[in-house]
């Protein structure tokens, strides 16, 4: 999605330490564990330098003929062995507790995402794939739960050891300790080569994981359509050569990066070989002690282990980082409508609604709707009808703030509704849809996204009101059936009806239905016709509708094109003037005519007599 591509350069740093900035709500726990580690690291740095000196204790002794007693070495040897058992305690805490910390934290981040995912505007979902916004919250999240568990039982104490204990072994011999740095300068040099190599590969990998997400997901939300239009080959396909292609830019990255491990291995072993040369040579002058190389021969592999699992470490943060960053762009995707300062709680609203002078563009160059000016007083029911895109379905987003306006205002009962807040607003309007999007749970729970505390006498009389219950009734379960995933195991009208219900159950004073009744067929709209009625009784409702015969009864008919209103009064009225409107009805009569059996002076424009209203 275009806001996913919005920061690719936010930088690997930025993303790791805002993946980190993700445990802030238990900064506390988050500090111990990095102390924990901290004092690891010191624990595993004293035990080679202890080692190291009782080796020098007996080294020393073999050259002297005083007997060795265990008086020389005991302090030696329970101080390593305290250390030793001090880091074994220690790692089993971090590793304990830090595994707690991620899934917590994993879950608190989906449940964080998930929210604000849902309060971003439908202009953002109508461009961003579902399939798209689910990979990016499990793969960020996931990913995220990666990098914390290695941070705490890993990287923390690797980057202790790099940036504190190795400039430390300068004090016990800066010479081999310069060596040491060299090989760390050597595992910094080839790993930031590799990344520089790999970065704009591994952002194109992943534009096409995005992509075959999105097709399957797409594929799988169509299924009926591809097996009726016997497409499984050539979507299967597609998807193959979206996994081909995806592979094709994969290699490479990882080939890099093996290339990057068989480098450090191979520096690894020519640092230890040096360790161990320069340490004789450096004995032989009187430079260094046996112990000393011994210790540094331990400090060595210490080291070699931590710079591999840091390479390491980079190198999966590398892989994910492209999903960090999409997972991140949405997060920071603002919703463009939110509640104002002092925004204040709505209440039960009147329902009397007016329009001043309201536009709105969606892409800042070409208004989608201009000047829109009526008023509906409590009760009343307003039809708004036009050609497609004329803006109807904009006006009436601009009335339950899918946006703003632009310039002008919706005032609701003297308010300008953005001095309500956004809940409060909403749930005193109830919008049914064209697609009635119905979740896959039960009748009940469908309808209680309504009306969370519904009682089941409110749901038994939702259902009768928007005609629904007697096929409810007809269902094995009743009201408890489960209905499939966006309903698809009922029929248009019933699902339409269950939507009606759900809105019903609500009871909001002013109602809005988009569409609600085009998808259906002219029999199933005149069944769920009593359903309308009842939604509308009692209510301030708008409805737009391509059938004129839906509108007919309206107190007031407004009539868009190009984004205004271009005329507007009862059907009647509209119907005398002889302008848009009666134009529309002719063409739509006359379709309907042509269709079935003609109906004599049908033609004359202006004059279309009743059968329009079936
Ligand atoms: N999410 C959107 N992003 C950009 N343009 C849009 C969007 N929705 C609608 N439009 C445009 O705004 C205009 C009005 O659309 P709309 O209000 O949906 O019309 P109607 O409901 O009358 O069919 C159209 O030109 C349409 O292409
Ligand atoms: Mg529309």
């Amino acid at each position: 999605m275009g806001e996913g591509r919005a920061s690719p350069s936010m930088s690997f740093l930025a993303v790791y330490l805002r993946v980190l900035g993700q445990l802030r709500p238990e900064a506390r726990l988050a500090v111990v564990l990095v102390l924990a580690n901290l004092a690891l690291a010191g624990a595993q740095f004293a035990e080679p330098l202890l080692f190291g000196r009782i080796v020098d204790v007996l080294t020393a002794a073999q050259g002297s003929d005083k007997p060795l007693g265990w008086s020389n070495l005991a302090p030696l040897v329970s101080a390593w062995a305290g250390f030793g058992l001090f880091s074994i305690l220690a790692s089993v805490m971090v590793a304990l507790h830090a595994d707690r910390l991620a899934h917590r934290r994993r879950l608190a981040v989906m449940a964080g995402y998930f929210d604000h995912v849902l309060n971003l505007p439908q202009s953002f979902h109508a461009t961003a794939h579902s399939g798209r916004l689910l990979k990016a919250m499990l793969e960020g999240a996931g990913g995220m739960f990666g990098l914390w568990l290695s941070f705490f039982r890993e990287n923390c104490a690797s980057f202790a050891a790099l940036f504190i204990l190795l400039p430390a072994t300068l004090l016990v011999n800066w010479r081999l300790a310069l060596l040491l740095m060299v090989l760390v300068a050597a595992f910094g040099a080839v790993t930031t080569f590799v990344l520089r190599r790999t970065e704009d590969l591994q952002t194109t990998v992943e534009r096409h994981n995005s992509d075959l997400v999105e097709r399957a997901s797409d594929a799988l939300g169509n299924v009926p359509v591809i097996q009726s239009f016997a497409r499984i080959d050539s979507e299967s396909r597609a998807l193959r050569g979206a996994i081909d292609a995806l592979l094709a830019a994969q290699m490479p990255v990882l080939s890099w990066w093996a290339a990057a491990a068989v480098a450090s291995r191979a520096s690894a072993t020519l640092t230890l070989l040096g360790v161990f040369l320069l340490g004789t040579w450096l004995h032989l002058q009187g430079l260094a002690s046996i112990g000393e190389i011994v210790a540094f021969m331990n400090f060595a592999t210490m080291l070699i282990g931590r710079l591999e699992q840091a390479v390491g470490f980079v190198n999966a943060l590398f892989l994910q980082s492209a999903k960090m960053r999409e997972f991140f762009a949405i997060l920071d995707t603002r919703p463009v409508v939110a509640d104002r300062q002092g925004a204040r709680d709505a209440g039960r609203l009147e329902g009397a609604v007016a329009f001043e002078l309201v536009s709105f563009s969606y892409d800042g160059k070409r208004q989608a709707v201009r000047d829109v000016s009526f008023t509906a007083k409590f009760g009343e029911t307003i039809a708004l009808v036009g050609a497609t895109g004329s803006g109807k379905s904009t006006t009436l987003g601009l009335l339950h703030r899918v946006f703003d306006p632009l310039q002008g205002r919706v005032v609701i009962d003297g308010a300008d509704i953005r001095d309500l807040t956004l809940a409060s607003l909403r749930r005193n309007i109830g919008v049914v849809f064209q697609e009635p999007m119905l979740f896959a749970r039960s009748i009940d729970e469908n309808l209680r996204i309504g009306k969370p505390d519904a009682t089941r006498a409110e749901i038994a009389r939702a259902l009768e009101l928007a005609q629904a219950s007697e096929f409810v009734a007809r269902l094995a379960e009743g009201a408890a059936t489960r209905i499939s995933e966006r309903g698809r195991s009922l029929s248009g009208g019933e699902r339409q009806r269950l939507a009606i219900a759900r809105a019903l159950l609500k009871d909001p004073p002013i109602m809005i239905f988009d569409e609600a009744t085009s998808a259906l067929d002219a029999a199933t709209e005149r069944q769920i016709q009593a359903a309308l009625e009842a939604a509308t009784k009692g209510r301030t409702t708008f409805v737009i509708a391509h059938r004129l015969a839906t509108v007919r009864n309206a107190d007031r008919i407004l009539v868009f094109d190009h984004g205004e209103i271009v005329e507007s009064g009862a059907f009647g009225e509209l119907m005398a003037r002889g302008g848009l409107f009666a134009g529309l009805a002719a063409a739509q009569f006359m379709a309907g005519a042509s269709a079935s059996a003609p109906v004599d002076g049908a033609a004359s424009v202006g004059r279309i007599p009743l059968p329009l209203a079936g």
